[in-house]
């Protein structure tokens, strides 16, 4: 994983919004989040939150046989950010694309690359979830710019020849009738950039907060619910449940609609808010350097998003 090193607290940003810290603490959870500094994209986050991933693992990127960069900020519309990612870390055999899945874009990627190791056709697909939300946040709407944060995380698949160890499922959704709750206006072929688009705010991320929440909870309980049932597992085999980090309130929610014990949920909104591609792999790495995974453990991880989009990915986990 990768976060950058400018935080920017509630206190910050109550200097110039009519918010305050215990708003945003009491109604999203986030107490602060990280922001890019001048000129730092997303493929640099992307590239930094690699080489900790591959850190001490011996792969030398000419190895790898796919990248897939899931994120809704990528550095520019085209090329894609994974092609940028590809050549600054010079995986000269790769072939890489771009995944628009918004906040389940990381598990809609870690599913895609799955595929790949799955029918043999890959040995090493890297999956990267990624997002600058600071670049299109409006920092004049306290609705919208309060509840995210930038940052990268990265995760290596491969093939084992280990039973019943590794991705064992995955389910993922979507309905486009959602769409309507959390949009970025502008910026594509429907309305191109224009003085007028930027004069009436439509590059920036605009939410129907208390909609989306709604859908969020709910979508999120069942979705793990069915995993586990398709599974024959309960809660209680679940050693860590890694849910996106939207709002505290969400995460609560769906962790005791689960009957999942406290101790097994990650949470770390309050120290990144919700960095969108970025909260699960981040989660993820948090945990494991936390010593809080080990062999064998079933890992739940769990996202809701624009589109709508949302979906869970069942893990055993397996050798680090
Ligand atoms: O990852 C993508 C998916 N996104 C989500 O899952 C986000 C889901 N939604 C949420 O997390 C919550 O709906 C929010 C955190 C966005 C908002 O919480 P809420 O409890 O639903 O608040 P609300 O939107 O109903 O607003 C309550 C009040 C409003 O004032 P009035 O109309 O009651 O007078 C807002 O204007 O709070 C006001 N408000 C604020 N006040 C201070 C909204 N934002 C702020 C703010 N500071 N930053």
């Amino acid at each position: 994983m990768y976060v950058p090193e400018k935080k920017v607290t509630n206190d910050d940003l109550s200097r110039s919004l009519d918010t305050s810290d215990e708003w945003i603490r009491d109604r999203s959870g986030i107490s602060e989040r990280r922001i890019v500094s001048e000129g730092q994209a997303n493929s640099d986050l992307s590239v930094k939150a690699i080489e900790n991933a591959l850190r001490g693992k011996k792969v030398d990127p000419k190895e790898l046989d796919l990248i897939i960069v899931a994120t809704v900020t990528p550095d520019m519309m085209f090329p894609s950010t994974a092609c940028i990612v590809q050549e600054k870390i010079g995986a000269k055999n790769a072939w890489s694309f771009d995944l628009s899945g918004a906040c389940s874009g990381f598990l809609y990627a870690m599913a895609t690359g799955a595929q790949f190791v799955q029918t043999g056709m890959h040995k090493k697909v890297l999956v990267v979830g990624t997002d600058v939300m600071s670049s299109i946040l409006n920092f004049e709407d306290r609705t919208t710019c309060v509840l995210f944060g930038d940052g990268a995380g990265a995760i290596l698949l491969e093939p084992t020849q280990e039973e019943d160890i590794g991705i064992l499922d995955f389910m993922l959704h979507s309905d486009g009738a959602g769409g309507k709750f959390l949009y970025m206006p502008a910026g594509g072929s429907l309305h191109p950039a224009t003085h007028e688009t930027v004069d009436k705010k439509m590059h920036y991320v605009h939410q129907d907060g208390r909609n989306v929440f709604k859908f969020a909870v709910r979508r999120i309980t069942e979705v793990c619910t069915d995993i586990l049932e398709r599974n024959g597992y309960t809660s209680d085999d679940v050693t860590l449940y890694v849910p996106h980090q939207a709002n505290i309130r969400i995460i609560k929610s769906s962790l005791e609609r689960l009957g999942l014990a406290p101790e097994k949920v990650v949470i770390n909104i309050d120290r990144y808010a919700n960095t969108t591609a970025g909260t699960i792999p981040i989660g993820l790495t948090e945990a494991h350097e936390q010593g809080r995974i080990k062999k064998g453990d079933l890992v739940l991880l769990a996202s809701f998003g624009a589109g709508f989009t949302w979906g869970s990915v069942l893990i055993r986990w397996g050798e680090f």
